[in-house]
């Protein structure tokens, strides 16, 4: 299976970029170089059993050492784009807010070399790696932390301006409030619905405070947001199972896009988990609400959602897919739901342009012969191209696609054992080796008959 579109598909156009991504901890290593202060994931990964193999991320990638290399391969894929993550403990590393000129000094040779080479920079300044010094006084729990971010995302705007092509300023806040403050399987480890809302709602507001605040410095750069979604599909047609979902989805989807677009939480949230709703202060609802010159969606799979048992704690149950296929981390391979997500957002809110800002699948590699066929990834790219290219042409308004991700890396609980790059790393000799979808989307992108500009 090789990637490929028609050559008049808007997918195919100048004016649609193709990019690949990564985030600082997944790949930088170096955890302690330069005055890098602790984060929340070095700590997790010291805590026994809570990352696989009691894997870490103080060596990765070693792309603190390795990024000449790094950006040669990138450039040699072909992309317009690359996405990378800010580690905000390299750059503020005290609660004092004082700046770390070494930890600006290793992004400025990264951002110059892109720039130099005609790679548009899509930086998000937090991929999850809350310094520790602000967890130690609550994380995302404490309003303060709000106010730190802000700061830090002064700093960056003002250091490199439209040096970054767009600036994002949070990945995916339903992993870090959730999977952090409520269901405890990403740092810093907290087990409490309470918390995991509160957190959702200092996170969506450090992004409304911190967009005015980068619009100053950024010299007309584009500023948005990313947010993951894994949309429901009810089980069955009966009112209980329409219900949960509806309730799967407001918690999991409308609770950080609809206070984005619209300024309010999902009433049914707000209602049915009525003791544990965040601390909101009179303007909070206003600031989150601040405009944005794109939304970047993460889509990897859908759920499936009924209703559970009647004594269980939540109000929706997910259900597995035992006959569908899957990828090598569990996620059902379902394209549809990318397209059906995206027409459905269109219609409910008015949306920014979007960017797929993450996609990409998790598969068994080996090396064979030097040669590494991974056949379902290809596959699932070109299923999930196929998806965005139908909901473009339904007139969503899609700008860009970054896959998932340059290359193996630290899978957070899962540590190493899942790779989701299109180019394989031997951790042992940090040798890339292009995989067969690597070479594919490579010669997709060159069969684009336009000078890139
Ligand atoms: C997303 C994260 C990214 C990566 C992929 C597989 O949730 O943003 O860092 O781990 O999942």
């Amino acid at each position: 299976m090789t990637l490929q579109l028609d050559l008049d598909s808007p997918l195919m156009q100048p004016d649609f970029s193709f990019g690949i991504a990564t985030a600082a901890f997944q790949i930088e290593g170096a955890n302690t170089a330069d005055g890098r202060c602790e984060s929340i994931w070095d700590k997790f990964c010291q805590l026994e059993g809570k990352v696989l193999n009691g894997d870490d991320g103080s060596m990765a990638c070693d792309h603190y050492h390795l990024w000449r290399e790094d950006i040669d391969l990138i450039e040699s894929l072909g992309v317009d784009s690359y996405r990378l993550s800010i580690a905000w403990p390299r750059i503020i590393n005290d609660i004092d807010g004082s700046v770390n000129a070494s930890g600006l000094a290793f992004y400025d040779n990264i951002i110059n070399q892109l720039n130099a080479r005609n790679i548009k920079v899509f930086v998000t300044l937090y991929h999850w790696d809350l310094p520790q010094y602000l967890e130690d006084h609550g994380g995302w729990l404490n309003r303060d932390t709000v106010h730190a971010f802000v700061h830090y995302a002064e700093i960056i705007s003002q250091h490199f301006q439209q040096r970054i092509y767009s600036y994002c300023t949070f990945n995916e806040p339903w992993c870090s409030a959730y999977l952090g403050y409520q269901y405890g399987v990403h740092a810093p480890g907290h087990k409490s619905r309470k918390m995991g809302l509160q957190a959702a709602h200092h996170l969506l507001l450090a992004h409304g405070l911190a967009v005015p605040v980068i619009r100053r410095h950024c010299g007309g750069a584009q500023v948005g947001i990313v947010l993951n979604f894994t949309p429901g599909d009810s089980a069955s047609d009966s009112q209980e199972d329409l219900r949960a979902t509806q309730i799967y989805n407001d918690y999991n989807s409308h609770w950080f896009i609809q206070p984005l677009m619209q300024g309010s939480y999902p009433s049914s949230i707000v209602q049915l988990y009525a003791e544990d709703q965040p601390v909101i202060e009179a303007s909070d609802l206003a600031d989150i609400n601040v405009s944005i010159d794109f939304l970047g969606v993460n889509f990897y799979t859908r759920a499936v959602v009924a209703t559970p048992a009647s004594n269980a704690d939540e109000l929706f149950q997910l259900v597995p897919q035992a006959d569908a296929e899957h990828t090598d981390i569990g996620w059902e391979i379902h394209p549809a739901a990318l397209y059906k997500l995206l027409t459905e957002l269109n219609r409910m809110y008015n949306l920014p342009p979007i960017y797929i800002t993450e996609n990409g699948a998790a598969c068994d590699d080996h090396i064979v012969d030097g040669q590494i066929d991974d056949q379902q990834r290809c596959r699932y790219l070109q299923q999930h191209l196929l998806a965005v290219e139908q909901a473009v042409q339904e007139g969503v308004v899609i700008k860009g696609y970054f896959a998932w991700s340059l290359m193996d890396n630290f899978e957070w609980a899962e540590g190493y054992s899942k790779r989701f790059g299109i180019v394989y790393v031997d951790y042992k000799s940090q040798k890339r080796t292009l995989k067969k979808s690597a070479h594919s989307y490579r010669n997709l992108l060159n069969s684009r008959v336009f000078i890139k500009n």
